[in-house]
């Protein structure tokens, strides 16, 4: 195994296992450092000034963009919009594009796995046009099947918004089989990229995605920043999302007409430090490289799940196969409600997520109220999962069950 957690700051303050790491991940240094960079180098409000030093915080923020384009394989930088995360994100999509391509009788398509946040700007957009919102549901093992593609997406479907990767079973969607669906009926796809992008490498042209959103936190970069691609042609099609400074051309008492893409969608001074963060997590992530991430997922989602079939009173939920989860292992404790197996494991200092992990109609799909979820990343040792197996074992002792 690499030594990357020597990068890492917060292994160095604190002695916690971190298994949250689909909530938020940590920073490396190089990420911190951008951040302080720019306000000691080149803090000045971006596209604004015409001095020398609101140029050189203008030139990082749009370098950013550029890099966070290529990082998804976008043909060009004015592609990428940034936002302060996927929820925001999703929610300008459903607003500027959703609400003149969606009328009464229309439909929007996306599955019962989503995080709220690719939940509830459809249901709000499905209500307020009298259009109908359509779940694709998975099968025992979590996977869409291609009939539920079939079915469900047709000649009246508008809209289809599907997670690449569930942020509760970890699964990757059949995102190509659904676009190509969506696109033969003529509907638009939003992919929503959260857990996808700091696990697997995502081209948005290979896979002709027309919108894609995805924040910085979870892949190593500041909290506050995020992305929406969209597509060029898609773009320009677009109403503006926030109204205010920066984002306009010109403007009259009465009337605005707007700044060019994707300025429009920008108002208000932008988190430039922060996509300055966003840039360098990027660099950091292609150094560490995916090939190296996804092996690393596979065997600590491989260790964890091990280690748990053989305690018993355990459910694991989705497939069985490790290298299917993205460093994801949701579960519950028989007979211990998961906010109680959550408090127990952070006596010993680790650190998990327990609740509906803001997938509600998932839990009811599934018929469970809550769940733990111990999600890894690449720096997550082999002696961290087992001080967490460890400390499981005795969850149940600890709540009053003997054994
Ligand atoms: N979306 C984040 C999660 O799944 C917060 O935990």
């Amino acid at each position: 195994m690499q030594d990357y957690r020597k990068d890492f700051p917060i292994f160095i303050s604190t002695d916690c296992v971190y298994l949250d790491n689909a909530a938020t991940s940590q920073r490396p240094q190089s990420v911190i450092d951008a951040v302080s960079d720019f306000y000691v180098q080149s803090n000045a409000n971006p596209l604004r000034g015409l001095y020398d030093l609101s140029m050189k915080a203008t030139e990082r923020y749009e370098s950013a963009r550029k890099k966070a384009a290529s990082f998804i394989g976008a043909g060009r930088a004015d592609e990428i919009i940034f936002t302060r995360n996927t929820t925001e994100s999703i929610n300008l999509a459903a607003y500027s594009y959703g609400d003149d391509a969606v009328k009464e009788g229309d439909e929007i398509v996306i599955s019962i796995m989503e995080h709220h946040s690719n939940l509830l700007p459809w249901q709000r957009l499905a209500k307020e046009k009298k259009a109908r919102l359509v779940f694709m549901e998975p099968d025992e093992s979590g996977v869409i099947p291609e009939k539920e593609i079939e079915d469900k997406i047709c000649e009246k479907t508008k809209i289809v918004a599907i997670a690449q990767v569930s942020n509760v079973m970890g699964i990757r969607n059949p995102v190509e089989k659904i676009i190509d669906r969506a696109h033969r009926m003529g509907a638009v796809v939003l992919i929503d990229g959260a857990q996808s992008v700091p696990h697997m490498k995502v081209n948005v042209t290979e896979l002709d995605a027309d919108m894609f959103a995805f924040s910085s936190h979870k892949m190593m970069g500041p909290m506050g920043i995020g992305v929406l691609y969209v597509k060029k042609s898609i773009m320009e099609k677009m109403k503006p999302f926030l109204m205010g400074g920066e984002m306009i051309e010109y403007v009259t008492r009465e009337d605005a007409t707007f700044a060019e893409l994707p300025h429009k969608f920008e108002a208000g001074t932008v988190n430039a430090a922060d996509a300055y963060g966003l840039d360098a997590a990027i660099d950091y992530l292609n150094m560490v490289g995916y090939d190296y991430i996804e092996k690393r997922d596979t065997e600590l989602v491989n260790q964890m799940m091990e280690g748990m079939k053989k305690m018993g009173h355990i459910t694991i939920y989705g497939s069985d196969d490790p290298s299917k989860h993205n460093g994801i292992v949701t579960f519950n404790v028989e007979g211990v409600h998961p906010h109680d197996v959550s408090s127990i494991l952070n006596e010993d200092g680790i650190c998990i997520r327990a609740g509906h992990h803001c997938a509600q109609p998932l839990m009811q799909f599934m018929k469970v109220g809550s769940t733990a979820r111990a999600s890894a990343y690449f720096y997550n040792t082999k002696e961290e999962i087992d001080r967490f197996l460890d400390c499981l074992s005795r969850v149940r002792e600890v709540a009053g069950y003997g054994s």
